[in-house]
């Protein structure tokens, strides 16, 4: 595993500049995101990108994080400084890991693959998408023993969920990150009007037709369309399209149907809007991993899920994409804190940009922050390398943040004080 020290990565690319090589990767978010902005593609852009109706969740994570200030102490010695941490028995280098996105071969062709890989490289624990391009057991198998989650979608097939928790304790999971608040796709403006969702073309289903239940249920289903699509140009590709991102030849795919069957039966069990808390204890029956709960950003919800026993709570807004208008994540923090009170790990993503966000979370009374669309754009500009790069500068950053702030390490980091800005 690759240990990275913020002094050395500094002049490592100090020096590079002395030499005349920039950062192959920008180091600045706002850089990041427009470079990667430009080398998508509209509709993978706006997928990624986007977030539900005005995107006023988005914005107020961001704002969230403006309100609070750091206030560094001075003269604490920081010459030795430790950014470790453990989660769920696995230790990790930093305090976070990678947030789960769905379809990721819209950024890049090795998808989670590569991200997986970068993950490992350093033990920085990656949460697998249920939406992933590439299943999670060849994700798995890059990444030894590295720490790793899987993400699940409540399905309506409970046979199909026993299977996803089945085959996230055979791949080495560390834990399962159920996502509660995606029981129906937010109203995403920008993929609305595109008129774009890249399910239909069999993208992000990868962890389904690698699974034998869904192969079952997916063989039962009517390939017969219930509404009638008119046959376009677009209509053909997107068939094509489905046909090729089923695993197989693709001749024999276009011959037995399986891409558009594929497709119509995922839709038709991706999710459950009916599930409730009284359901938790079917998914506690079926693991013995520890469960925890994604979505969460009410205080009583944070409660409630104490009281089911789970034995994680990750407050998210799925970064924006669900409900216009929503909470920003930072907002909800200190007052789920104050329930969770360390009697289990508190997990937070949405928004998260550098060093600093991740300092004021941990401030805040978060023990790890999930990484999302930075990623995601690293990936899209560079693969695997690009994620490796990224996640330098992540650690790089936070250790510097961390000690110029005046802490030594994360328990001091939790101890410290921040200013509220109203
Ligand atoms: C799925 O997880 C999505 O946010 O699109």
């Amino acid at each position: 595993m690759k240990k990275i020290n913020a002094l050395d990565r500094q002049r490592t690319i100090y020096l590079d500049g002395a030499a005349g090589i920039r950062p192959a990767l920008p180091v600045d978010f706002a850089r990041l995101e427009q470079e990667a902005r430009d080398k998508m593609h509209p509709e993978a852009w706006a997928y990624i990108a986007g977030g539900a109706g005005r995107e006023t969740a988005m914005a107020a994570n961001a704002a969230g994080f403006d309100r609070w200030r750091i206030v560094p102490r001075m003269l604490r010695n920081v010459e030795q400084r430790d950014t470790t941490t453990d989660l769920f028995g696995k230790s990790m280098p930093a305090p976070f890991f990678l947030a789960p996105i769905g379809v990721l071969q819209m950024a890049h062709s090795q998808a989670d693959l590569a991200v997986a890989r970068a993950a490992a490289r350093f033990g920085i624990p990656y949460v697998f998408s249920n939406q992933a391009s590439v299943p999670m057991e060849t994700c798995a198998a890059a990444m030894e023993d590295a720490s790793r989650f899987f993400q699940l979608y409540w399905s309506r097939s409970d046979e199909l969920v026993v299977s996803f928790l089945q085959r996230a304790k055979a791949c080495g999971c560390s834990g399962i990150v159920v996502t509660l608040d995606t029981t129906m796709l937010g109203w995403r403006t920008r993929d609305l009007d595109l008129a774009s969702l890249p399910f239909l073309k069999g993208m992000g289903v990868a962890q389904y037709t690698s699974d034998p239940v869904f192969r079952r249920i997916m063989d039962q289903t009517d390939s017969s369309p219930k509404t009638k699509t008119k046959i376009t140009w677009s209509a053909i590709q997107t068939l094509l399209a489905a046909t090729r991102n089923f695993p197989g030849s693709f001749l024999a795919n276009l011959r037995s149907g399986a891409g558009l069957r594929a497709v119509r039966t995922f839709i038709s069990i991706y999710s459950r809007p009916n599930i409730t808390w009284s359901d938790l204890p079917f998914l506690r029956k079926h693991t013995d991993l520890p469960i925890i709960l994604k979505g969460i950003l009410h205080p009583d919800d944070a409660r409630k899920a104490l009281d089911y026993g789970v034995d994680g709570i990750y407050i998210s807004n799925h970064g924006g994409r669900q409900v216009d208008g929503a909470i920003g994540t930072i907002e909800a923090l200190p007052g789920i804190a104050e329930v969770v009170r360390g009697k289990v790990p508190l997990l937070i993503d949405s928004g998260f940009r550098s060093g600093a966000d991740v300092f004021k979370a941990l401030a805040l009374g978060a023990n790890a922050v999930g990484i999302g669309r930075p990623y995601c754009y690293a990936l899209a500009l560079n693969g695997q390398a690009g994620v490796e790069e990224l996640l330098a500068n992540w650690m790089a950053d936070f250790e510097l943040t961390m000690g110029l702030a005046g802490c030594k390490n994360l328990e001091e980091v939790h101890n410290s004080e921040l200013t509220q800005v109203s």
